[in-house]
């Protein structure tokens, strides 16, 4: 190649690169529910109580990404909770609650209870205060790979699968009171590895963020038996897993949180040689794939690299 063909070949990479990042840099919607049996008025002290409460938690999110408040009295109180996944840095944990807040007030302008899932931040509000530190099972929503595991490898995968959840449970749900989030990764027969997360809210209890993540983990099998990806999200709980590293695995060694078995390796994920599958979802339909960014940028970043 000449060299002006080379630095041409190569700016276009560049640039396709930053387009890549700034994609990137977007969060995903994944799911809302507005609540149409609780609505207010407009205006109304409870819509004063919930706008001053929402302004003010992106601000007031903690480092490790939790925020939960209450603003006014009965009954027109309003109470809301956001999380960010722990991986998240926070001024990006901050921007994702501050555009869940404009997009949640924009798909239920006047319903008192709502929840809204970005990949990277769950808010949630309501007029009640029973949203605090009590285990929550709805409305949630799960997502699937739709590429499946091969059926020989398919009970070995499932094992796999099961105890490392089983290990990220007990060492989320032993989290704090600040924290209760692990990701982990485990070796397939294949050659492949699977990366897994789980996340409770905070204000949860040792046994109920357990109990959260058990029946969270016992959905799989419904959503996601032989697929080789999946989630489910409910408003106190979530977990994922997936065949690329989809979480930020510096951020958790970090952490001030004990590091157990299943801990993360440096390995870096086997770039795919193909194009990622899309995602399946449910109950919406219309949500983005999940992962799929980190894939691309890795292969982008290797064609680059060989050059
Ligand atoms: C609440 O508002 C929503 C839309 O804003 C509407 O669809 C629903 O019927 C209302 N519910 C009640 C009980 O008025
Ligand atoms: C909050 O929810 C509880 C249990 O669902 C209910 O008994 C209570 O009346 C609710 N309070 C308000 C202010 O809506
Ligand atoms: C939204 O939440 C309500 C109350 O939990 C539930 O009845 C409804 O099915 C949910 N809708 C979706 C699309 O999940
Ligand atoms: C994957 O498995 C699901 C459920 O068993 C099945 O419905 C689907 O057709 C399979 N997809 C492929 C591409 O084999
Ligand atoms: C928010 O959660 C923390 C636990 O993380 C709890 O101590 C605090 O009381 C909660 N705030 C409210 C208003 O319930
Ligand atoms: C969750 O499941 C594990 C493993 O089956 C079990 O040891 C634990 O007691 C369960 N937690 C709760 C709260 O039921
Ligand atoms: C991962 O976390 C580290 C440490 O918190 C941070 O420096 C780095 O920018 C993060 N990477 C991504 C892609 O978020």
């Amino acid at each position: 190649m000449g060299s002006l063909t080379q630095i041409s070949f190569l700016s276009h990479i560049l640039i396709h690169l930053l387009a890549l990042t700034l994609t990137f840099a977007q969060p995903h919607f994944l799911f809302h529910n507005c609540s149409n049996s609780v609505n207010y008025t407009i205006p109304s002290t409870f819509q004063t109580n919930l706008n001053t409460l929402l302004s003010s938690l992106s601000s007031n999110i903690d480092a490790y990404g939790f925020y939960n408040s209450s603003m006014g009295r009965d009954p027109d109180r309003a109470s809301a909770v956001a999380l960010c996944r722990g991986d998240v840095e926070l001024d990006i944990c901050r921007s994702c609650v501050t555009v869940s807040t404009s997009k949640l007030i924009q798909l239920c302008p006047n319903q008192r209870e709502a929840i809204g899932y970005y990949d990277n931040c769950m808010l949630r509000y309501s007029n009640n205060e029973t949203i605090f530190g009590k285990m929550a099972w709805g409305p949630g929503f799960e997502k699937w790979n739709t590429n499946n595991v091969s059926d020989e490898q398919l009970s070995k995968f499932n094992e796999v699968r099961s105890r490392l959840f089983g290990g990220l449970i007990n060492r989320a749900a032993s989290g704090d009171s600040r924290r209760k989030y692990a990701t982990g990764e485990a070796q397939l027969p294949d050659s492949k590895t699977i990366y897994a997360l789980v996340q409770c809210t905070p204000d949860l209890s040792e046994s109920d963020c357990s109990f959260c993540l058990n029946a969270t983990l016992e959905r799989i099998p419904s959503c996601c038996s032989n697929r080789i990806g999946g989630a489910v999200y409910k408003p106190t709980c979530n977990i994922r897993y997936e065949l690329d590293k989809f979480y930020n695995d510096t951020k958790d060694a970090a952490a001030p949180s004990p590091q157990l078995a299943a801990g993360p390796s440096n390995n870096e994920p086997m770039p795919n040689a193909a194009l990622p599958p899309p995602l399946a979802a449910g109950p919406s339909n219309n949500a983005p794939p999940l992962s799929g960014m980190n894939i691309v940028i890795v292969s982008s970043i290797v064609i680059f690299v060989t050059l």
